[in-house]
């Protein structure tokens, strides 16, 4: 090798290194530009989003069916108690454990049993009552969760004149029929309410005639809808006088009776229309 060759392939060297530094910047620089990128690494994973295809699988979902023998959310005990003794000997770990906080938050749904999960007796027949604790905060979640999954065809108060109802091609039950609250048939019943939230409505050809929402109501969440529903059916039968004395004024505030409706009785603080200040 001369010299002349020797030094003509160092500057060449020299001078793909310049490009290279002013083609790449330093890492940490700011630019508007996105990085050029030479050596990839691992920087670009490949991706799926959800609903797209693949030719990976034989079903070409990308989505993942469960895996056979996944335990549903809500059933397993992450209780302290039940890890690995290193995780509860250590001082201080047992009271602000995440799984104590998670077991704390899901308490209602663990120490509950089958009939919670599928509305039916150990016989298989509807259960007649929901079983499981009813109280303003079950109240509170039906509410929401019937106005976002079910009032749009069921209709706000449940007569089944929701904005999507009223466009169905046939006309939709009205929850406040007799037939919804009678227990002697299964349609009456507490369980059957909730296995059709969950599930769906589906004739005995197998046909799908209401989509179910188990994707969007947890176990406790549908219990919710059903006290719901039962809320709304109670509220035609009912009128101003069940509701508690001191209470009465803020409901005619806040919903002023229609013309139909019977007289407060005389236990009653002042009507609206004279001002109640609370
Ligand atoms: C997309 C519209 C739609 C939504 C949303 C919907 N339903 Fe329905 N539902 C229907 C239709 C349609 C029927 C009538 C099915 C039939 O019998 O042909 C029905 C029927 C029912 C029945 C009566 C079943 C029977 O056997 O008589 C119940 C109870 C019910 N729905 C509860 C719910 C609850 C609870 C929700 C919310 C979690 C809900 N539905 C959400 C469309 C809907």
């Amino acid at each position: 090798m001369t010299r002349t060759s020797v030094s003509s392939a160092s500057l060449l060297t020299l001078a793909a290194l310049a490009a290279a530094t002013g083609l790449t910047g330093c890492r940490g620089d700011r630019h508007d530009e996105p990085p050029r990128q030479f050596f990839q690494d691992m920087k670009d994973s490949p991706k799926w989003k959800s609903q797209a295809k693949t030719e990976f699988y034989s079903d070409s979902r990308t989505m993942r069916p469960s895996v056979k023998g996944t335990v549903a959310f809500g059933r397993t005990s992450f209780a302290p108690e039940q890890m690995a003794p290193s995780a509860t000997t250590q001082p201080g770990v047992a009271s602000d454990n995440w799984a104590r906080k998670w077991e704390a938050k899901q308490a209602d749904l663990l120490r509950e049993d089958d009939r919670v999960y599928t509305g039916k007796g150990a016989d298989g027949a509807y259960l007649t009552t929901i079983p499981v604790k009813v109280d303003a905060d079950l109240l509170a979640r039906g509410e929401k969760w019937y106005n976002i999954t079910c009032a749009t065809c069921h209709g706000y108060d449940g007569d089944g004149k929701g904005m999507v109802g009223k466009q169905w091609s046939a006309v939709l039950p009205n929850f406040h029929d007799a037939k919804y609250f009678d227990t002697k048939a299964d349609q009456g019943k507490d369980g059957y309410l909730f296995h059709t939230a969950l599930v769906g409505v589906w004739d005995t050809a197998g046909n799908q005639k209401m989509p179910g929402y188990a994707h969007a109501l947890s176990p406790m969440d549908a219990w919710g809808v059903v006290a719901y529903i039962r809320v709304l059916q109670e509220s035609r039968k009912g009128n101003i006088n069940d509701v508690p004395a001191g209470q009465r004024d803020e409901l005619m505030r806040v919903r002023p009776a229609p013309a139909s409706a019977p007289a407060p009785a005389p236990a009653s603080t002042p009507a609206p229309s004279t001002g109640g200040s609370k």
